[in-house]
């Protein structure tokens, strides 16, 4: 008995002193007096108060500690039923430092909307770490969609102490930022994730999102390069390349159809959106776009290849009168209070050459090279921001779809092909094992040739087929840039939150 008591005592403090030696992961750490007070001057002048709450690190098992944090910005007056606004500035896919709210872009106006605002960094294809003498990159896809999908975990960890509601996230990012906004919207609790979550000491829990707003996302990045050389391979400064890289253009074009009809995509009024008619619904688009800015003042040139209708505005009679008739023989003319502005004849725009619009675009910016995203060692091409993305941690390019593999005399490694999927939000809609969010605004500028119109194009339609509300335009005369038209998309928020 004294024998097995002793015993007992023993094994005991074994036990003990194994725990002790074990080092313990710390906890998420969040102290609700750590506010600082602080305030931002609007463009308005108007002066916005709140308080600072900084460097809030999301994950336990922290990698780089310069990028994997947080801080949030509480207005006053904010509840837990505020909205919350999460900006992230991601760009080019590189990593991105936690900073503060801008007066200028969507963050301050967020604030001083009265939600709460939450900027998180996330690391990128640029970011390194050094472990021993080593340097290693440790920001490569999916790396910023994790850590963005932390900080959002976070927020739901410390819910009753951070102020907000975190039933109302609304994401914005722009370009890869809003590949990165996308890919919230559309990967919300998918258990793919969890596995990397986990290892990073990201928060149990969700991440879905309500809203994500994503201003010209470079997204479905193992696709782009075939729509981007059917929507411009007959333009003037494609026709002028090399014979090697006309070919190019050629291989990827003719992917582009087969993949359009592999989306199964319908339009608004539930026909099929497919390879044969899909220049017709861009042109579509396009023209609605022109006639939007068109109808609120702006100057459409006929040279960008729009035609007019040949009816002219009807000016209101004065004063009782007989408004002014149109004149014979001139039919087609505007009236005289809409001359001189440079206006077209005709209120309607009623067609449009597409070939003259995309060479247009391209006047206005030089297109990329060919391939466009995954160029690396395909006919001699260095490699894009995109090979940098998917490359591994020695800082290697790597090509990321079949083709260019090919081309460059490789294949694609399974580990290559699942972060590629992982960093594709067009593969998580209609999947099945994901939350969606609800909400949706999509942008991307009537001229942005970052990226091919289908791209946003395919995303909004495939996420309007899903069910979900998709506020979605080709705002006009837009290059490739974001968080812009701030009233409209706020106005938009408002309604959503409601
Ligand atoms: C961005 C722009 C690009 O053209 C691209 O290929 C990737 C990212 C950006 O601005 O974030």
């Amino acid at each position: 008995m004294k024998w097995l008591f002793i015993a007992s005592i023993g094994m005991l403090l074994a036990l003990n002193a194994s725990a002790a030696r074990k080092p313990r992961t710390p906890a998420l750490q969040f102290n609700p007096n750590s506010g600082v007070k602080a305030s931002l001057t609007m463009p308005d002048g108007r002066v916005v108060n709140y308080a600072a709450y900084t460097r809030l690190y999301f994950v336990t098992n922290i990698e780089d500690s310069t990028y994997q944090y947080m801080n949030v910005f509480v207005p006053e007056g904010a509840t837990q039923q505020t909205p919350i606004f999460l900006r992230t500035y991601v760009g080019g896919y590189m990593a991105s430092q936690a900073g503060g709210p801008q007066a200028e872009d969507a963050s301050g106006r967020a604030l001083a909307e009265g939600y709460v605002l939450v900027i998180p960094g996330s690391r990128g294809r640029s970011s390194t770490v050094k472990r021993g003498k080593e340097t290693f990159y440790t920001g490569r896809a999916p790396k910023a969609l994790l850590d963005l999908k932390a900080a959002i975990r976070y927020l739901r960890h410390f819910d009753r102490l951070i102020p907000g509601n975190t039933e109302k996230i609304i994401t914005d990012g722009t370009s890869a930022g809003g590949a990165m906004s996308s890919l919230l919207g559309a990967t919300g609790n998918n258990p793919a994730y969890e596995p990397l979550l986990k290892a990073m000491g990201a928060a149990d829990g969700r991440d879905d999102v309500f809203a994500s707003v994503c201003y010209c996302p470079i997204t479905d990045l193992d696709h782009a390069d075939m729509a981007y050389e059917w929507l411009y391979g007959n333009t003037d400064s494609r026709k002028s390349l090399p014979e090697s890289k006309r070919a190019l253009t050629k291989e990827l074009a003719a992917q582009f159809p087969a993949y359009i009809n592999s989306l199964g995509l319908k339009k608004p009024d539930g026909t099929p959106l497919n390879a044969d008619n899909y220049s017709e619904y861009i042109k579509q688009i396009i023209i609605c776009s022109a006639q939007e800015a068109k109808d609120a003042g702006a100057d459409i040139a006929d040279s960008l290849g729009f035609t007019f209708s040949a009816e002219a505005a009807f000016q209101a009679p004065i004063n009782g009168g007989v408004g002014l008739t149109r004149q014979e023989g001139r039919a087609g003319e505007n009236p005289p209070m809409m001359r001189g502005r440079g206006e077209r004849v005709g209120e309607y725009i009623t067609g449009l050459d597409m070939d003259r619009y995309l060479n247009y675009i391209v006047s206005t910016q030089p297109l990329k090279d060919v391939p466009a995203f995954d160029s690396y060692n395909v006919d001699g091409a260095p490699a894009s921001g995109e090979n940098g993305e998917f490359g591994n941690e020695r800082g290697s390019d790597v090509n990321f779809t079949a083709w260019a593999a090919a081309k460059a005399g490789g294949a694609l490694s399974e580990e290559v092909r699942e972060n590629v999927r992982l960093l594709n939000p067009m593969r998580f809609i209609g999947e099945g094992m994901t939350s969606i969010a609800p909400h949706w605004y999509i942008r991307h500028g009537a001229r942005d040739r970052d990226t091919a119109f289908p791209i946003a194009i395919n995303l909004a339609t495939k996420l309007e087929n899903a069910g979900v509300e998709v506020n979605f335009k080709l705002p006009w005369n837009r290059p490739h840039s974001g968080d812009y038209a701030l009233n409209e998309l706020f106005s938009w928020i408002a309604e959503i939150v409601k």
